[in-house]
């Protein structure tokens, strides 16, 4: 079979950029560790609603002043569907969720996370400035998925 000269150039080139990039993805990986956000913890989702501490989801202060949030998202809400925190604090999200795949994203911030069925994961986030981030599903998860919403409020 004959290749056309330019042809073969381009696929080096193809397969090259091909290479180049897995091993980027895997210096990031293995070299930086870098990886997707996940407290690597697992839990039964038919018992989140007896887990500690999602049995009661909601805000805990710590001893240094930082807060860690227990989100359940659920069809179709966020427990809690509020949280209040002083600007300047540093909030450490975890969330799970009992049914399906939800969206945990918060406006304005880089807080965007799936809820999976059976994990928890971890995201954290410093609230410099006051006011109202909407935190929503991004996750197509049912019927009345547009109305899956809640909010951080920053005072
Ligand atoms: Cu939950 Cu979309």
């Amino acid at each position: 079979m004959h290749i056309h000269k330019y042809e073969r150039w381009w696929l080096t080139f193809g397969i090259g950029m091909l290479f180049i990039f897995l091993a980027t993805i895997a210096f990031a990986a293995f070299a930086d560790g870098i990886n997707p956000p996940s407290g690597m913890q697992q839990l039964d989702p038919a018992k989140v609603a007896s887990t500690p501490p999602f049995d009661h989801p909601g805000l805990h202060k710590l001893h240094d002043g930082s807060y860690e949030a227990y989100f359940v998202a659920h069809i179709f809400a966020f427990a809690p569907s509020s949280i209040t925190v002083p600007a300047g604090s540093t909030v450490t999200f975890y969330v799970t969720s009992p049914d399906v795949i939800h969206g945990f994203a918060i406006t304005q911030t880089a807080v965007n996370m799936m809820a999976i069925p059976g994990w928890v994961n971890m995201m954290s986030h410093t609230f410099r400035t006051p006011g109202t981030y909407f935190l929503v599903c991004n996750e197509y998860c049912g019927i009345g998925h547009q109305d899956m919403a809640g909010k951080i409020v920053v005072q």
